[in-house]
């Protein structure tokens, strides 16, 4: 079977991209990077694109005019790279609903918190700030409201009495990067599909423990 054709889109540190292209070495897994773009030239993540040795586009959102121009850059790179599924993975642009609506149910997107709950920035704090006993991090399909759309994979990790901003990050990311390669692959082995704005699986272990937090 032909592998799905990704683009991974990135604006910072790539540990995201990082475990994509770790998941990609392996000649069973059912995906490939063919492009790799970042809006922002000093991104760490180019690096470790160019040491995979797969193709980097920097399309820097500064050198455009407009919102229009800079996103058509960015929809010619896919289309010419002929990617079939983006994975947003720390890029940190808002991108508009013509670009969105262009890519949708083709770009999915992770974000550092269990949403609906904390969309935008400062999750992590935002969170430990209310008191909720779990944070934890999403993957969903991107629609034009910024952290929205269907949600395809999450994980949940209890909120430590002495949690800062830096160990909940700490504790999460990881779960990140295991979940990123799980996610893209549910979507290449078509186990994953979106129905009634909803993600519906099939053939899925979706587990049946609950998380209780304290521990009792
Ligand atoms: C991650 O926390 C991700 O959830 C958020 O941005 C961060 C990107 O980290 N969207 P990295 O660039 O993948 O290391």
């Amino acid at each position: 079977m032909a592998k799905l054709r990704l683009a991974v889109m990135i604006s910072g540190s790539g540990t995201n991209l990082q475990a994509l292209i770790d998941a990609c070495a392996d000649p069973d897994y059912p995906a490939e990077i063919h492009v790799v773009i970042s809006n922002r030239p000093e991104a760490k993540g180019i690096q470790r694109a160019e040491k995979a040795g797969i193709d980097t586009v920097i399309i820097d959102h500064k050198a455009y005019d407009d919102r229009e121009a800079f996103e058509e850059a960015l929809h010619t790179c896919l289309k010419d790279h002929r990617v079939q599924l983006v994975c947003l993975a720390g890029f940190m642009r808002i991108l508009g609903a013509d670009f969105v609506n262009r890519w949708r149910d083709r770009m999915i997107n992770i974000h550092p918190s269990l949403l609906p709950s904390y969309k935008g920035l400062h999750t992590h704090a935002r969170a430990i700030e209310d008191g909720v006993r779990f944070a934890g991090c999403t993957i969903h399909f991107v629609r034009p409201e910024m952290d929205n759309g269907p949600i395809l994979m999450q994980t949940a990790v209890p909120i430590a009495s002495d949690e800062t901003e830096e160990s909940l990050a700490a504790k999460i990311l990881p779960y990140e990067h295991q979940m990123y390669p799980a996610a893209v692959r549910l979507i290449a082995d078509s186990k994953a599909r979106i129905s009634g704005g909803k993600v519906v699986f099939n053939d899925t272990d979706m587990g049946a423990k609950g998380l209780i937090s304290p521990v009792i």
